[in-house]
């Protein structure tokens, strides 16, 4: 159910991890790969479709989705690569997770626990997925932005939802994937308006329009993925996620980016405009994304590589210099060595670095 892009970055990653692994620090610890990918956020208007998107950028069913307030407190999901594939909460240490149907079961449960009725809370659930196949990543799906409150909320409901959904996206490392439904005017989107309160510039904001399927008749979303209505620095990616019917039959992911690819090839609306449209595509984005990071990231990875080489074949050699002067120390000798290593010192480190042309 994976795409072949994340795969290969996870190849790409797993050898920088073998590379690094064979180098220890001084204190003999192996290095560490510390490539904090960013996190990725969803944000949107109640029932958009964010916890729709976000599952689809995961590549499983993990996710409680639904007409109304589903999402009532944050999702943190946090993905580690892993042999094993088993999900985890964090409020249940030791009781790994296989079924997906589970998962959703116990996010439902637990979001009760906290709140009942239609209340919300930003008191996140964490839940960590080991797969062979993940990026190591965080993914954060949040209630969305309402306006008037239902049952029991209370009167600030939209203050209080805007607070919590900006403490999750003020984060520069945050990727915002701002959802809006394409069925609702561009103009009132909570998404776009939130995220440019953090991301003015629209450096960090990626906008997906969800819901093409269900726009009226006679009508389309070109203007917007053209970037022609409300121009974005990363223009916007259209999808089609699985409606409430689908959900309701357990329609699974791969039959559902089959019937979004053809719904997409059916619209000659959509025929020049592939690379704007798709889940597929989404993934990509995020995928360049991520490689991109992480050719940013290469050089001082390289740099720390070589440097902890150095620092090996030093010390070696150092030891094999101060045998040499092992007999007979007294502390003036000592005094005296250390001078001598110094130089000695000097001379391997400039041998050394001569050799490995740095
Ligand atoms: P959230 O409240 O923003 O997290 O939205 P959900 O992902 O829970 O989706 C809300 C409802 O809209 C669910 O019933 C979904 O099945 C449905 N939905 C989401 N995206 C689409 C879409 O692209 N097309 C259709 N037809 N339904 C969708
Ligand atoms: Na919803
Ligand atoms: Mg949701």
């Amino acid at each position: 159910s994976f795409n072949a892009g994340m795969k290969n970055l996870v190849t790409t990653i797993n050898k920088l991890h073998d590379a690094l692994a064979s180098t220890h620090s001084e204190a003999g610890q192996p290095t560490r790969l510390n490539l904090e990918l960013p996190q990725i956020a969803v944000i949107g208007g109640q029932s958009a479709g964010k916890s729709s998107v976000l599952e689809s950028v995961a590549g499983r069913d993990i996710l409680p989705r639904g007409e109304g307030i589903v999402t009532r407190r944050p999702l943190i999901l946090q993905m580690i690569p892993s042999q094993e594939e088993f999900m985890e909460f964090l409020h249940q240490p030791n009781k790994p997770y296989t079924s997906y149907e589970e998962v959703r079961k116990e996010i439902r449960a637990e979001t009760e626990k906290e709140v009942t009725g239609k209340a919300i809370s930003s008191k996140p659930i964490r839940l960590r997925l080991y797969s062979p196949d993940v990026l190591q990543l965080t993914l954060v799906d949040l209630p969305g932005m309402t306006k008037v409150p239902v049952g029991n909320q209370p009167d600030n409901i939209e203050k209080l939802i805007q607070a919590m959904i900006l403490e999750y996206i003020q984060p520069e490392n945050t990727l915002i994937l701002a959802v809006t439904s394409a069925t609702e005017d561009l103009a009132n989107s909570d998404a776009l308006k939130l995220a440019r309160l953090v991301d003015p510039k629209g450096e960090r904001t990626i906008a997906v329009l969800t819901k093409l399927d269900l726009m009226d008749r006679g009508t389309d979303a070109r203007k917007v993925l053209e970037n022609k209505v409300y121009p974005l620095k990363r223009g916007y990616i259209g999808v089609v996620n699985r409606s409430q019917k689908d959900v309701e039959a357990e329609k699974d992911m791969k039959a559902a980016r089959e019937d979004e690819e053809a719904f997409f090839e059916a619209q000659p609306a959509y025929s020049d405009l592939l690379h704007q449209v798709g889940t597929r595509r989404l993934q990509q984005v995020l995928n360049e994304e991520f490689e991109k990071h992480i050719k940013e990231k290469l050089p001082e990875f390289r740099s720390k590589i070589l440097q902890q080489k150095v620092m090996k074949r030093f010390t070696k050699r150092l030891e094999a210099c101060l045998k040499g002067f092992d007999d007979d120390v007294d502390i003036h000798e000592v005094q005296l060595g250390a001078v001598i290593n110094q130089k000695i010192n000097e001379k391997i480190i400039h041998g050394i670095l001569n050799e490995e042309n740095l």
